[in-house]
């Protein structure tokens, strides 16, 4: 068997990378801090085996017409929002993705922003930096407390499960949820609810994006459903920026029709930094680093060689997107 190829098109961990070496590919990685773009991803793909992607560059039609010895795209990510599948499909490339070992780490994520926003924390942070502690009045930047509140989860999958798990835990938080189809394993270990989507809104005191990027999620949470929130609501996203239509989340923030929001995702990314977002008390931001811990990085990197390994050998892959 001839010795195959596999593209990697950012910088990963050791532990992924390693494997592939030790079981005899060509690994050719991308050399650069930049971010990859279409044309050079295709022209470092033409001749490739696998793709091992790291980062969110579009893999379109074009991409899969023009890299025709292609037998695997492995993603070092849960999202796959910019994988066309249907073009994959038709050139009969499987597509991977890494869901489950990154849920701890993202669901942390989500729980941390929403501390953050509840105590505005990172506001509080910049006022040491920018020099203005100087006394604290008891009326001074209060927070509020989420202990026994209700948690909306919207998009209750594993991440969402471990975020619900948490709040439960921690805050003794109600748990409710709306899905398109109801997840009854998950409500069980949460004592969770279904609701509609109308109810999510007017009963959570915070809602949690964990949703995937689909046509039907895509701008869901603008304007008119941030008005249908309660006034002390807050808002967080971890999955995808474009879940929330970022210009009327600010709007209705300066208007203070809800709490607060806590974001790892923005809408682009990376976010500008003179966005209003950045400036407000009660909203943390961070750079979609949901899932960047040591050892979720590593758990991913080692989940998508292995894909591609079954690929090569044979074997069902382990988290195939498109079966
Ligand atoms: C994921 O895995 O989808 C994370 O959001 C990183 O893109």
């Amino acid at each position: 068997m001839s010795q195959k190829v596999v593209f990697i098109s950012s910088k990963i961990p050791e532990a992924g990378l390693a494997l592939l070496k030790q079981d005899g590919y060509q690994v050719i990685e991308w050399d650069s801090e930049r971010r990859i773009n279409k044309e050079e991803l295709i022209a470092h793909c033409k001749d490739a085996h696998a793709l091992l992607n790291a980062r969110s560059t579009q893999l379109d039609e074009e991409f899969f017409k023009a890299c025709s010895h292609l037998e695997i795209v492995s993603l070092l990510s849960a999202g796959y929002d910019h994988v066309d599948l249907a073009a994959a499909n038709n050139y009969r490339v499987p597509v991977t993705n890494t869901p489950g070992v990154l849920s701890k780490a993202t669901a942390d994520t989500a729980f941390l922003l929403m501390m953050a926003a509840s105590r505005k924390a990172f506001f509080q942070h910049k006022k040491i930096i920018n020099g203005k502690w100087q006394k604290n009045l008891p009326t001074d930047l209060l927070g509020i407390e989420l202990r026994g509140k209700t948690l909306g989860i919207f998009g209750l999958g594993q991440i969402g499960l471990e975020m619900g798990r948490m709040c439960k835990r921690a805050l003794d938080m109600e748990i409710i949820y709306h899905n398109r189809t109801r997840n009854e394993a998950a409500e069980e270990v949460l004592d969770a609810t279904w609701v509609s989507f109308d109810e999510l809104l007017d009963r959570s005191d915070v809602i949690s994006v964990h949703s995937a990027l689909t046509a039907d999620t895509k701008g869901r949470f603008n304007k008119d459903v941030f008005y249908r929130m309660k006034s002390n609501a807050i808002f967080i996203n971890t999955s995808r920026g474009a879940v929330h239509n970022e210009m009327d989340l600010i709007s209705v923030l300066e208007e203070k029709r809800i709490w607060g929001a806590g974001l790892d995702v923005t809408n682009p990314e990376p976010m500008s930094p003179d966005n209003p977002l950045l400036f407000m008390e009660n909203v943390a931001v961070l750079p979609h680093i949901g899932s960047a811990t040591v050892e979720t990085r590593n758990e991913m990197s080692l989940l998508a060689a292995k894909n591609i390994i079954a690929r090569f050998n044979d074997e069902i892959l382990l988290t195939c997107l498109n079966p």
